[in-house]
């Protein structure tokens, strides 16, 4: 094993995994979530444009001026472009960089599972503890009581983040009053991954930052892949205030110093997209949904129906599988259908082996032919 111990204990990433499960059974991946249908035509004629104009150097390491400044006029409360934006490769890397740039070896960190699967793993190349708290299923609400006991004088960050993947929750103002009553008790960091922002289907997505007392202790993430279908892109960006963005600042020059430039300039051009764009999206991301919800429940899943994401978590247990993986294996072998077996989501509890996450972020004519397939199982 050469692998450092910092790291050894996390392997490779479940997603990576179970797309080469895909491709090794020719099987529909509905595991990882990227989509399967293409960027539209005015953000990629955007960064071909940047490109032609010779955006083509590093930019300003903190992000090109053009895109903090539209992060800026698109957010939901005042910030200040220069002093408070982070422009980064993908969110993956600000969480990298916020927790790096912010927690000490020994410095508990509050984790909620299911989580991405990223969080703990930096969390352990910072020496950080996770205090883990666990969404129940089936309503994978947060309890009170779970998340005031793990609370404590070292804590030192809580991590959540809504539309939540893999559960498809968007938390409500009360869950999230909770967190910010807590967060400012204890002086902690709330770092709010909200990659999902754009994608709240049912209900509304409430930014923790934008709650009283809150935009000081918060860091707001977000990405430009899931909104504009440019997973590959990697373009993420952290906003807070300058005091933390001083310190994502430090990590992120030494991690990457700056993302793509044209993508970047791109970026800028995309996040200023009329409404209609927006509303589009969130109505075909609808149909999207409701075709693979009534197409499990007709298969024999317990499903619920997600309010935000593009996930859905379904209960394989009408199935009769020993666990997530054996049944993952099985729709992968015998169905020709990939999902995620979502125990890799848990650290704590067991829940996770009776479920199964599916990615609806693929064309119509993709989530009908799984659909079919997985008629097999009945
Ligand atoms: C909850 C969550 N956070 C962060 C990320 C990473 O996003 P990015 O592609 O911008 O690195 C993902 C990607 O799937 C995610 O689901």
């Amino acid at each position: 094993m050469t692998t450092a111990k910092r790291l050894a204990q996390f392997g490779e990433t479940v997603f990576a995994t179970w797309s080469r499960i895909a491709i090794e059974n020719d099987a529909i991946n509905l595991g990882q979530g990227f989509p399967d249908f293409d960027a539209p035509d005015f953000v990629k004629e955007a960064a071909i444009r940047a490109i032609r104009d010779g955006e083509n150097q590093y930019s300003r390491s903190a992000g090109h001026p053009l895109l903090v400044e539209s992060i800026a006029d698109t957010f939901e409360i005042p910030v200040n472009p220069m002093d408070e934006v982070t422009v980064t490769c993908g969110s993956t890397e600000t969480i990298s960089n916020a927790i790096l740039g912010l927690v000490n070896p020994g410095d508990e960190v509050i984790v909620i599972e299911p989580f991405y699967d990223s969080y703990l793993a930096c969390l352990s190349i910072a020496g950080a503890i996770p205090k883990i708290i666990t969404l129940h299923a089936p309503d994978f609400t947060l309890n009170e009581n779970e998340l005031r006991e793990a609370f404590s004088e070292t804590t030192k960050m809580i991590i959540i983040n809504s539309p939540h993947n893999p559960t498809g929750r968007v938390f409500s103002r009360d869950e999230l009053s909770l967190v910010a009553e807590l967060a400012i008790q204890h002086d902690a960091i709330v770092l709010s991954d909200e990659v999902y922002d754009k994608l709240v289907l049912t209900g509304t997505h409430i930014p923790i930052a934008t709650l009283p007392e809150m935009k000081e202790r918060t860091i707001t993430l977000r990405s430009l892949g899931k909104v504009f279908s440019v997973t590959g892109w990697k373009i993420g960006w952290a906003v807070a205030p300058s005091k933390f963005t001083m310190a994502i600042r430090h990590a992120h020059q030494f991690t990457t110093f700056c993302a793509a430039t044209p993508l970047q300039v791109a970026a800028a051009s995309a996040l200023r997209a009329p409404k209609s764009y927006f509303l589009q999206y969130t109505t075909e991301y609808r149909q999207r949904r409701d075709l693979l919800v009534e197409g499990l429940l007709r298969v024999g899943f317990n499903v619920q129906s997600p309010e935000g994401t593009y996930f859905i978590l379904a209960d394989h247990t009408p199935f009769g599988f020993e666990d997530d993986i054996s049944f993952c294996h099985h729709l992968a072998q015998k169905c020709k259908v990939v999902g995620i077996p979502p125990t890799a989501f848990y650290c704590q509890s067991n829940e996770g082996k009776g479920l199964v996450r599916f990615a609806f972020c693929k064309s119509i004519l993709t989530l009908k032919t799984a659909v079919e397939r997985l008629q097999a199982l009945c």
